[in-house]
């Protein structure tokens, strides 16, 4: 297993899970896209992290949810709940083992092509995922969003600062700045434009991906859109989306 910076983060990722743009914007987004989970719907969960989605999706009845994550940290983080909670999640340290590839529905990616610092290791993220799927499989994923505002403060508002270290040029770094509850960390995140994400996809034998709008929640949706309105005009991360066309049936 690769050490990374991630390795010390479960616990701030598990936190920062609970803030409300997460809550309000994020999971309803993505479990938007998402879509119905099932009994019949294998999912991947790339990139899982500590398992806030491998957990979510099992717990809305995804069948044979597997979390894969680098980070011996997150990925021992992820275990411990599941030896607790007991949600039949299976972790995977490392590269997917041979045996599963070509048998998801579906690849999860959330805020794992932002860690991609080259071309080729956005390329080899692609890769996973679609070596994972079968064919017609979907990738769900959140990388950066590609009209990021260069205002650092933009997000503030929401627990979190970015920081596009060199504008909008491919690779280059973003400073993620977690400024919330008791902290104040600093997670370095890679910028990618959408004709680069969109060549990487076709490259790796994905169709023509779409970018889907941001929702609201119900409960957010129904107060005073004061406070969201600027994430909703200006999202930090974009939803994309793109089926698996070359892979096993
Ligand atoms: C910001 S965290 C997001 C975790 C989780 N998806 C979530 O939304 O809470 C990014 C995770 O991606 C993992 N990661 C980055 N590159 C990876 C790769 N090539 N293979 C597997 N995991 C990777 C990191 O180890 C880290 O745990």
């Amino acid at each position: 297993m690769m050490s990374s910076q991630f390795d010390a983060l479960a616990q701030l990722y598990e936190d920062f899970s609970a803030l409300p743009f997460r809550q309000h914007l994020e999971f309803p987004t993505v479990l938007g896209a998402v879509g119905t989970v099932n009994a019949e719907r294998k999912v991947l969960d790339l990139g899982c992290g500590s398992g806030v989605y491998s957990r979510m999706l099992a717990g809305r009845g995804a069948f044979a949810v597997t979390g894969l994550d680098e980070s011996a940290g997150m990925i021992g983080y992820a275990r411990r709940r599941e030896e607790a909670e007991r949600l039949g999640i299976r972790y995977v340290a490392g590269p997917l083992p041979a045996e599963l590839h070509g048998t998801f529905d579906l690849v999860l990616a959330v805020y794992v092509l932002p860690y991609a610092s080259s071309y080729p290791e956005l390329v080899d993220l692609f890769r996973t995922a679609a070596g994972a799927l079968r064919t017609g499989g979907e990738l769900v994923t959140l990388p950066i969003h590609p009209d990021l505002p260069a205002d650092p403060d933009y997000y503030s508002r929401y627990g979190f600062r970015l920081n596009p270290l060199h504008g909008r040029e491919d690779g280059g770094e973003v400073d993620l700045h977690i400024l919330s509850g008791s902290y104040d960390t600093h997670v370095t995140a890679h910028y990618w434009s959408a004709p680069t994400l969109e060549k990487a996809l076709a490259e790796t034998g994905f169709g023509p991906s779409q970018w889907h709008r941001h929702r609201l929640s119900d409960a957010a949706a129904a107060g005073p859109d004061t406070f969201w309105r600027p994430y909703l005009d200006a999202p930090h991360a974009g939803l994309l989306t793109a089926k698996q066309l070359t892979g096993r049936s």
